[in-house]
């Protein structure tokens, strides 16, 4: 299976890590797809320091609309111009922070498919949610509500509770909504839903990468504070296994 390891800077970074990093990911000889999510002013500089062959890189979100008053907003037009190639939508950073709706996030994973870009969406219970046993049916309503008709990209499953903060679900469980999420696609999406990768995100560090990506429907990870680190964000790319 084509795994992707897809680096989600959040607000952090500055011009100076860009050369460092990208000579890290250019010397290393691995086999998944690797994505960078640095924030919007460095994507430019990214793009021109990392071969494509190398690295991809991504924004962390997009307006629906292709240009307009929108304050702060960037069009995902603007960030394939700028290099990017993939875009993170519907994290739930951005859906906690931004009110962002699962109709607001399919909106946004529309104009990014319109603009060439790959969306990663994301979805993932809260630990109430998870405690209340409802994992599943929120996963399920935000995979119904998040993407739109025609869905080309990757999902990335993200428990909240998992972010950032060194606890990760069991093994029993990554497998067990990795599977609910393939059966929701394939239904959804019978031409292309089973073959979308399903990446897991949550805390992903090079001491439980391998055993969370060799899970069965699990497709690589979005990884957030281990990918400030280049020795550790490859690292992980590292132990993912080669298809
Ligand atoms: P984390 O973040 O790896 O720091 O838990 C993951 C994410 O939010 O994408």
């Amino acid at each position: 299976m084509r795994q992707v390891i897809a680096g989600n800077w959040k607000m952090n970074g500055k011009f100076s890590d860009i050369e460092p990093f990208a000579e890290a990911v250019k010397n290393a000889d691995l086999a998944p797809e690797l994505v960078i999510c640095p924030p919007f002013p460095l994507i430019q500089s990214f793009a021109a320091a990392l071969p494509r062959d190398k690295g991809a890189i991504g924004g962390q979100d997009c307006h629906a609309s292709p240009a307009g008053a929108h304050t702060g907003d960037v069009a995902a037009a603007l960030l394939a111009e700028a290099g990017a190639t993939y875009v993170i939508l519907g994290h739930s950073e951005r859906r906690e922070d931004h009110g962002e709706t699962n109709a607001e996030v399919a909106a946004k994973v529309l104009a990014a498919l319109q603009a060439g870009l790959v969306p990663i969406v994301c979805v993932g219970e809260t630990g109430m949610e998870r405690d209340a046993g409802e994992a599943e049916h929120v996963v399920h309503t935000q995979l119904t509500h998040s993407l739109p008709e025609r869905f080309i990209g990757l999902i990335a499953y993200e428990p909240v509770w998992a972010i950032g903060t060194g606890r990760t679900p069991s093994e029993a469980d990554v497998t067990a909504m990795h599977a609910h999420i393939r059966a929701v696609l394939t239904e959804k999406f019978p031409a292309s839903g089973a073959k979308t990768p399903i990446l897991y995100g949550g805390s992903v560090k090079p001491g439980n990468a391998a055993a969370l990506l060799a899970l069965p429907e699990v497709g690589g990870a979005l990884v957030g504070g281990a990918s400030l680190n280049a020795a550790d964000f490859l690292a992980i790319a590292a132990s993912a296994p080669r298809g």
